[in-house]
């Protein structure tokens, strides 16, 4: 069925399903979300929708048709290049990947447990980095047909199934191999994933063991970035962002889902939502994603562009922002307060249940 129908079923049913008990809604929901992006991956959209040329972006020497792509884990195994790349991103990225396969998270009988809350734009996931693992995933031919205008990001993490030290090497052996595959022009590092088990260590002894081991032995230009949480302070964001600058990092991603539950609930202001939010993040937690975060990420990336005036990378480093993107605003907001890249993935598929193939088309039309 077309990814687009399946999004209509959902939300003409939603008013139904939200009279079904939490523990059904959360059931179907997961059950839906993996159907639907089955569908979505194998979908090639007929048009190819170009940005127009103004809305191009040059980082790294990359050509960006537009600052506007995916964010991570929409695509975790490196599927539906050609599909974004025909709808009109400006990019792509795949992952979240990790050394070891790993199934991600179950639980109460719930495979990939995630709920969407379509009237307050707002999704909760608690996947836990389902991916076929980096062995498999570096052989991936990721498309057989590039588009200029749409470079290919891969995003991994070191595997929360290792103690940290090892985790650590098997990240640098991965970050060697996806140095090695020829169609991947940037990579993204996430120090930021709410949904595995905590073990967070020392982010900065770890910067710089990838600095040592990877970032200044490259062979080829491939742009590394670091992503991190929406839920970042302001005082840890100017130590991290020093450090990454100091290390020669490439740019910073602002940012991952927020586990901030206590804060987040109380804008939830539709009553059922409500209610399932809470059961949710009660019984698996999870990351939230979508509108809730457009305030903090905008003022992280807005942040972050006041430290660099004032560290002066002397170099090429970007602020990618990531969460709450859903319209053109949201894109020129960015711009305007430091970013060079925007990432959406909430936002992405409500716009792409209203506009369907012409999602990037409608925030880019001229
Ligand atoms: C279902 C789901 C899975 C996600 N998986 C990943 C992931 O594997 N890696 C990652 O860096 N971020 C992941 N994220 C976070 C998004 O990339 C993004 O940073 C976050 O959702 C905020 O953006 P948004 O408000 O546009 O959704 C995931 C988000 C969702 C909703």
């Amino acid at each position: 069925m077309h990814p687009a129908k399946l999004s209509k079923i959902f939300h003409l049913a939603y008013p139904a399903i939200q009279k079904l008990p939490l523990d059904w809604q959360v059931k179907l929901m997961s059950y839906g979300r993996m159907k639907f992006m089955k569908e979505f991956c194998d979908y090639i959209p007929k048009a190819q929708f170009i940005p127009h040329d103004d809305y191009a972006v040059n980082a790294w020497g990359l050509k960006f048709g537009s600052p506007l792509m995916n964010s991570a884990g929409m695509f975790k195994n490196g599927e539906a290049y050609d599909t974004v790349a025909k709808l009109g991103a400006g990019g792509y990225i795949g992952g979240t990947s990790t050394a070891n396969a790993r199934s991600g998270n179950a639980k109460n009988g719930i495979t990939l447990p995630f709920i969407t809350l379509p009237n307050s734009d707002v999704a909760v996931n608690w996947l836990g980095l389902p991916n076929l693992g980096d062995d498999v995933l570096v052989q991936k031919n990721i498309t057989f047909n590039k588009v200029d205008g749409c470079p290919i990001g891969w995003s991994l993490m070191r595997s929360p199934d290792y103690d940290e030290d090892v985790g650590l090497q098997l990240l640098i052996d991965s970050l060697w191999k996806y140095h090695n595959h020829p169609q991947i022009d940037f990579i993204e590092i996430n120090e930021s994933c709410p949904n595995i088990k905590a073990g967070g260590g020392n982010i900065i002894a770890r910067l710089q063991v990838i600095a040592d081991e990877f970032l200044n032995k490259r062979e080829r230009k491939l742009p590394v970035v670091v992503k991190l949480s929406n839920d970042l302070s302001m005082s840890s964001l100017e130590e991290i962002l020093t450090a990454l600058v100091k290390l020669g990092f490439d740019g910073i991603n602002l940012g991952n889902t927020s586990t901030n539950y206590a804060d987040l609930i109380n804008k939830i202001s539709n009553h059922n939502e409500n209610k399932l939010f809470d059961y949710f993040v009660n019984n698996y937690g999870g990351g939230v994603s979508g509108k809730l975060l457009k305030d903090n990420s905008l003022n992280l990336c807005t942040h972050s562009a006041e430290i660099l005036s004032k560290i002066n990378p002397g170099y090429e480093f970007h602020i990618i922002r990531s969460g709450g993107v859903e319209y053109f605003a949201d894109v020129k907001a960015s711009l305007e307060n430091g970013a060079t890249l925007v990432q959406w993935y909430t936002g992405f598929f409500a716009a792409y249940n209203l506009h369907r193939d012409k999602v990037y088309a409608n925030i880019f039309a001229k």
